[in-house]
């Protein structure tokens, strides 16, 4: 009798699910609301690499606008004669070169600049472009004339032009000119020409071609599909400018804030980190305008509502190209970087009665960006670094202790310098750890529970850059690679107490300027692409919910651990939705039958508007692209769930979000 009464105690404590067979029975615990998730868990990582800035996000679409690429002048644009470079006399003292058009001396001969763009210059027909140029006239007196023209140089037809319009210069003073021009065709790979008319010639610099429909209708402004790309993924916080930029091939070529902001047209040029550094993708002319700098690196983080988070250059050039001492700036000569740490929480944060306070009301934004985080150092290693992030820390903390630092764990995800780094930035105590991984498919699948074990009393963590590559030559984006991510990013949100962010990389490259990949958009210069990594991170960030809830599989946590028959989960709740929400992978080729258990609900309680989202591509080793971009997208449709138990299968190689929202207490 015994026996057959605890039998059906047991049967009637077992859930429905879990008499389904061979399930996978996952089961939510709902009454333990643990850790927050905070705002900034999933964000986006920016760097100048693959033509992200320049090119890219940054709405210029001419290359070479300044005249000041070293050693040729005119890379980028094609002269006739009569064509001279010049260097004294120009408006801007940190752009020193300017070009003086002079006239032909025959009426049937031209003198004319040709400007290539960065893979030549993409317009769209009928939108308006904002041509700008400071020009002056050659003689005191008298006017002069240019005509400013977007052209398709392949065209076949009678004319080559898709807009122009003539501008009178009407000064020997430096004078900024401006107009419109209207492009009646199409074109991705137009040029830009500046036309002498008649001969009197002009003085042109800074020339400046820009969408008028940027990100927000800004000036020096943004192209708009890839900062909407970015703001679609609701990001909590915006890394910026780096990656290895920040530390530059030498110190002098570092990323340095404070030539990148102030008015655009003396911004110096830099040389990108990443210019000339591979054979085998080679860029002769990849340079750093500065035209985006930290001005609107803090406004685009504020208008997409993510965190600002700048990175810092720690007084060290980068390591893999110059791992050298006497590369680096001595410990005992870093006042001027922390200067520069110190001078960009005021440009941030300071009153409008502050110098650098004072410089941002200037460029249109008075209130505070309210700048909360700083990182101080990329990758780097070695005991060169805390030596110097020391001197950094103790004068953050007396000055700015309402800064939360960021410190590195350098390039690799475990041994040698991870170990020595990670004891190092607690014993400094920094607030945050900034992990690399870059690590093939194996890794992925085997780092289900890195984050189950760590020290709970430390600083946390930030995954501030990190993508799947994948193994025997797969370094390229595709939906193996991507599910993975999402597999490892269940352990990111279960161990949500210590991981406070996370960004993917690197973001942006242009499908003929790329060095490095995968990337998570990629664009060419009229279109872009939303990859299976971005929508990854898409489903984690509108998903996250507002705290985590333990989710077990026989009491394990489900990680992809043997026996587990390739499943991946977590489970969040969203306080402000009231919703439940959990996320499973399956990264195994076999649908898998699944049971979601939510325990300890209330009798009254229901389960209800049941969605789940599926991410699935049939074949692994594609991705969306700019020709295709919509291939492989998430689908969400409705499911209904019988009380609080969820009996569904996972197919093979498939996300899933399932969210239900809770009525009743
Ligand atoms: O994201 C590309 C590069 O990877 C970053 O610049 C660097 O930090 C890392 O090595």
């Amino acid at each position: 009798m015994k026996t057959l009464l605890t039998t059906l105690a047991l049967a009637a404590g077992l859930t429905a699910a879990a008499q389904t067979a061979n399930t996978h029975e996952l089961v939510i615990q709902t009454k333990k609301v643990g850790a927050k998730i905070q705002p900034t868990m999933y964000g986006l990582f920016f760097e100048d690499i693959n033509y992200a800035a320049d090119g890219g996000l940054y709405a210029e679409l001419v290359k070479n606008r300044s005249f000041e690429f070293p050693g040729n002048h005119f890379q980028g644009w094609k002269t006739t004669p009569n064509v001279q470079m010049m260097s004294e006399g120009g408006p801007f003292e940190r752009n020193p070169h300017y070009v003086r058009l002079n006239g032909s001396g025959h009426g049937h001969k031209r003198t004319v600049i040709e400007n290539e763009g960065y893979f030549g210059i993409g317009v769209k027909k009928g939108e308006k472009y904002r041509f700008s140029v400071w020009a002056r006239t050659v003689k005191p007196n008298g006017t002069a004339k240019i005509l400013a023209e977007i052209a398709d140089t392949k065209s076949m037809g009678e004319h080559q032009s898709l807009a122009g319009a003539e501008i009178t210069i009407n000064s020997p003073e430096w004078k900024k000119y401006e107009v419109e021009l209207t492009p009646n065709k199409t074109e991705e790979k137009a040029v830009l020409r500046i036309f002498l008319r008649g001969q009197n010639g002009a003085d042109v610099e800074h020339v400046s071609l820009f969408p008028v429909d940027t990100w927000n209708g800004h000036k020096n402004g943004l192209r708009k599909d890839l900062v909407q790309a970015l703001a679609d993924i609701k990001p909590g916080v915006f890394r910026f400018p780096g990656g290895c930029i920040v530390e530059g091939t030498d110190i002098e070529t570092r990323y340095d804030w404070k030539k990148s902001v102030g008015p655009v047209e003396n911004r110096p040029l830099n040389e990108n980190r990443w210019q000339g550094t591979f054979e085998h993708r080679f860029f002769a002319d990849y340079y750093q305008s500065y035209g985006l700098g930290f001005y609107e690196y803090f406004l685009m983080s504020e208008e997409i509502g993510a965190e600002p988070l700048p990175i810092l250059n720690v007084g060290l050039a980068c390591q893999y190209q110059n791992n050298h001492e006497s590369a680096h700036c001595p410990v005992d000569h870093l006042q001027p970087f922390i200067d520069d740490a110190i001078d960009l929480i005021e440009f941030a944060n300071g009153g409008t009665d502050t110098e650098w306070g004072k410089l941002r009301a200037e460029m249109g934004h008075p209130e505070p960006f309210n700048l909360k985080f700083l990182g101080i150092g990329n990758e780097q290693w070695g005991k060169e670094y805390p030596e110097r992030l020391e001197v950094f820390v103790k004068v953050l903390r007396e000055k700015h202790p309402e800064i939360k630092i960021i410190g590195s764990s350098g390039p690799n995800s475990e041994g040698r310098d991870f170990d020595y780094l990670w004891p190092e930035m607690k014993r400094l105590k920094v607030d945050l750890v900034d992990e690399h991984f870059y690590r093939p498919e194996s890794w992925f699948l085997a780092a289900g529970n890195r984050y189950d074990k760590y020290d709970r009393k430390g600083p946390k963590v930030f995954a501030g850059e990190y993508a799947c590559h994948g193994a025997n030559g797969k370094k390229w984006n595709h939906f193996n690679a991507a599910l993975l991510e999402a597999a490892f990013m269940t352990n990111l949100e279960r161990n949500a107490d210590i991981v406070h962010m996370a960004t993917y990389a690197p973001l942006f490259a242009h499908v003929e300027g790329w060095q490095w990949r995968p990337d998570l958009i990629w664009f060419d210069n009229l279109r872009s692409v939303r990859t299976c990594s971005y929508y990854v991170q898409q489903l984690y960030s509108h998903n996250k919910g507002t705290n985590v809830l333990p989710l077990t599989m026989a009491g394990q946590p489900v990680s992809g651990q043997e026996g587990q028959d390739g499943l991946f989960a977590s489970a969040v709740w969203d306080n402000d939705a009231k919703t439940y929400i959990v996320k499973v992978i399956n990264v195994g080729d076999k649908a898998q039958p699944i049971t979601l258990n939510f325990t300890g609900l209330k009798k009254k309680t229901t389960l209800t508007d049941g969605k789940v989202i599926t991410f699935h591509a049939d074949d692994l080793l594609k991705d969306n692209t700019v020709d295709a971009p919509n291939t492989i997208i998430p689908v969400e449709s409705s499911i209904a769930i019988d009380g609080n138990v969820l009996n569904t299968q996972i197919g093979p190689k498939t996300f899933c979000v399932y969210k239900f929202v809770k009525n009743g207490k």
